[in-house]
């Protein structure tokens, strides 16, 4: 889809979603232990950290404070993830990733609408994470949904050490 058609985010993100058209894939929360390894895969191929199996299954287990989402193709390969905590008014992003071979089809963007859209049906008002300093990628995506940077935690990160920014979504409803 051409940059013209997904403009920049000035309203909800049903709007987004609506400006986004023709969908190409299908969001839907994990609900099953055997897809950690699909997952897994695609946290290994994008961060030098990656969370561990059972950092993931910590998370599966941490029913109603975490939520997860995956992004299928047509075919239900799971192509990317995304996974945040609901905490009081607070939606906490823990982690995005599309695998490399899927990047800038839009996976990402249907993955953050509909995570910020089902969050804010939990109650969350607004939406922060961190995000590398060097990650523009990232941070173009951020952006294009409302976030700005509200803060810096230096050396937040290891392998490299680099800082966060630390970005906040406001009027999340
Ligand atoms: C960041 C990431 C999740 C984006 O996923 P994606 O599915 O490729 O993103 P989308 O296709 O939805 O991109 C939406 C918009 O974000 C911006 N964007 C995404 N990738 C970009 C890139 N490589 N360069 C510049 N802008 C980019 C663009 O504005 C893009 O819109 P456009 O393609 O219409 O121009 C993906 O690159 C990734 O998994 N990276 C490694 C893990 C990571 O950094 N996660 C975030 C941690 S905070």
């Amino acid at each position: 889809m051409s940059a013209g058609l997904m403009p920049k985010f000035t309203g909800s993100g049903r709007q987004l979603a609506e400006a986004t058209m023709a969908t190409r894939w299908i969001i839907e929360p994990l609900t099953s232990r055997d897809e950690i390894d699909a997952v897994l895969a695609i946290e290994e191929a994008s961060f030098t950290s990656p969370w561990t199996r059972e950092m993931y299954l910590a998370e599966f287990d941490n029913h109603g404070v975490s939520y997860f989402y995956l992004a299928r193709g047509l075919n239900r390969d799971i192509v990317g993830f995304c996974s945040f905590w609901r905490i009081l008014d607070e939606l906490h992003i823990n982690n995005l990733a599309v695998a490399p071979a899927h990047r800038r089809s839009h996976a990402a963007t249907e993955l953050l609408n509909r995570v910020l859209e089902d969050g804010a049906k939990l109650g969350a008002k607004r939406a922060t994470l961190e995000v590398r300093r060097s990650n523009e990628p990232a941070q173009q995506l951020y952006e294009r949904f409302g976030f700005a940077v509200a803060g810096v935690r230096r050396d937040y990160y290891s392998n490299p050490v680099e800082d966060a920014l630390v970005l906040w979504r406001e009027d999340l409803s």
